[in-house]
């Protein structure tokens, strides 16, 4: 933990022990909607140039440059433009927007204004996870007290700018937080993904120029506007800048969200969540979600940032860190998130729906210890033949944790098999006699 973590952080989680913390009053209370203020008497572009300036980049998991994906948005098409917050969240581990929402909505609210002022548009949604009621709830409470303060609708405090805001709840489907099977379900489609290119900066909503962003992307732009780009990229590394909210899940002592500069590692976030449950020991953990291949005990000290995770072999994706010791079965693990893909697989590519539903079945057999050597190689060939062949991430997602299963834990697999079933059934002790 650097220095500049422990002055500079918390940000986005600052005020979420207040109990009031999710009203108007509150936010207004800690100096919320100052930023606003000072954006709405600043050149549009000067915002976009502060994004820029400030190094953020989406906290979608992806880490596109948030500023420059502004930049992109199509000019002179006689269509509106549109900004579209991605509050889909759902991939596995990753429980750091829902949990924002419901502590602070107004800081998203701030951020989708002051976003759209910047980018010239009068229409935004927030796009909502259709299983989460309670954030759908908290955010048009938000959003309605954003009206009545005069923060939304017309002549937004007296600058002439006028924004509607309307929260759209999804209908529980993994892939439209695909940001353009989002776009298609915001239209009332079913949510498949869209060919890109266009990006949607060029062709998105109804075909108008859209910025699709993360919920955190969106809630740090009130602080970069208001405490400026510098101080946003004095934190974090060098081409990963700034904050993130990292969300631990899984045995920890406390499991729960931590934020910090973007560069810390899971040793020290271990730290502050009191380590591993108490008497165990770390045996895997996703970087980024289950979409992002697995790291061992020998990763511990990389720093969490795009470069450095991506130089290790994986992805830092969602900061999703899902902690298991060595009671889990590993192959279990690869199994219950391969379900997961083969359900929400959207069906529109071969490679997806036919690759996923076929990693699943084998997976169960192998799980039983029925199987043998080869069967890895087929499971490996049968992942290569998904990744990089699907049309959108959630293929190649689905073959992360099967490809890097097998790199660390061979002998694992290969356990099952001798054994005849799971090691981890029959054994009476935590780990494997
Ligand atoms: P991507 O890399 O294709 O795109 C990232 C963003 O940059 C998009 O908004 C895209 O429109 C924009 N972009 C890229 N090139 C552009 C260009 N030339 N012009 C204009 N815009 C451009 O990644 P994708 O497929 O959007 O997201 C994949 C990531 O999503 C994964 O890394 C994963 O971590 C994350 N994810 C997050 C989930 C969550 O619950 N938060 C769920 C599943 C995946
Ligand atoms: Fe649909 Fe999967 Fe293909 Fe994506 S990769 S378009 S989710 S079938």
């Amino acid at each position: 933990m650097g220095g500049a973590m422990t002055t500079l952080t918390p940000v986005l989680t600052k005020n979420w022990d207040q109990a009031d913390s999710f009203t108007r009053e509150a936010y207004e209370r800690n100096g919320g909607y100052a930023s606003l203020r000072t954006a709405l008497g600043m050149e549009p572009s000067a915002i976009v140039d502060a994004v820029k300036d400030s190094g953020l980049r989406g906290r979608g998991g992806a880490g596109f440059p948030t500023g420059m994906k502004w930049g992109f948005l199509a000019q002179g098409t006689g269509k509106p433009t549109y900004l579209v917050v991605n509050a889909d969240e759902s991939e596995p581990g990753t429980c750091k927007d829902i949990p924002l929402m419901m502590a602070d909505p107004h800081v998203l609210v701030e951020g989708v204004i002051i976003s759209s002022f910047a980018i010239g548009a009068h229409h935004a949604f927030i796009y909502v996870r259709g299983e989460v009621l309670h954030v759908i709830r908290r955010l048009q409470e938000a959003v309605k007290e954003a009206y009545e303060a005069g923060y939304l609708g017309s002549n937004i405090l007296g600058s002439g700018f006028d924004l509607e805001l309307v929260v759209h709840s999804g209908a529980g489907a993994y892939i439209c937080g695909e940001e353009t099977a989002l776009l298609d379900s915001l239209e009332g489609f079913r949510g498949q993904p869209r060919l890109k290119p266009p990006f949607p900066a060029v062709a998105g909503l109804y075909g108008g120029p859209t910025v699709v962003n993360n919920v955190e992307s969106i809630a740090s732009v009130p602080s970069i506007v208001g405490k400026g780009a510098d101080w946003f990229a004095s934190m974090g590394t060098e081409k990963s800048k700034g904050f993130g909210i990292f969300s631990l899940s899984g045995h920890v002592t406390r499991p729960g969200q931590y934020e910090a500069p973007l560069g810390i590692t899971l040793r020290e976030l271990l730290d502050m969540a009191g380590g591993v449950r108490e008497g165990h020991e770390l045996k895997f953990w996703t970087p980024g979600g289950s979409s992002t291949p697995i790291f061992t005990a020998e990763h511990l000290d990389v720093p969490l940032d795009f470069e450095s995770v991506g130089a290790a072999g994986s992805m830092l994706g969602t900061r999703a860190l899902q902690i298991f010791d060595e009671t889990t079965c590993v192959l279990r693990a690869v199994l219950r998130w391969t379900e997961f893909y083969a359900h929400e697989s959207c069906g529109k590519c071969t490679p997806c729906r036919e690759g996923t539903y076929w990693l699943k079945q084998m997976l169960k057999r192998l799980e039983k210890g029925q199987g043998g050597e080869e069967d890895l190689t087929t499971l490996n060939d049968i992942a290569d033949n998904i990744l990089g062949r699907s049309f959108c991430a959630l293929g190649d997602g689905a073959t992360s944790p099967i490809h890097s299963s097998i790199k660390y834990f061979r002998e694992e697999y290969l356990r099952h098999f001798e054994h005849g079933g799971c090691p981890f059934d029959t054994a009476k002790s935590t780990k494997w006699g």
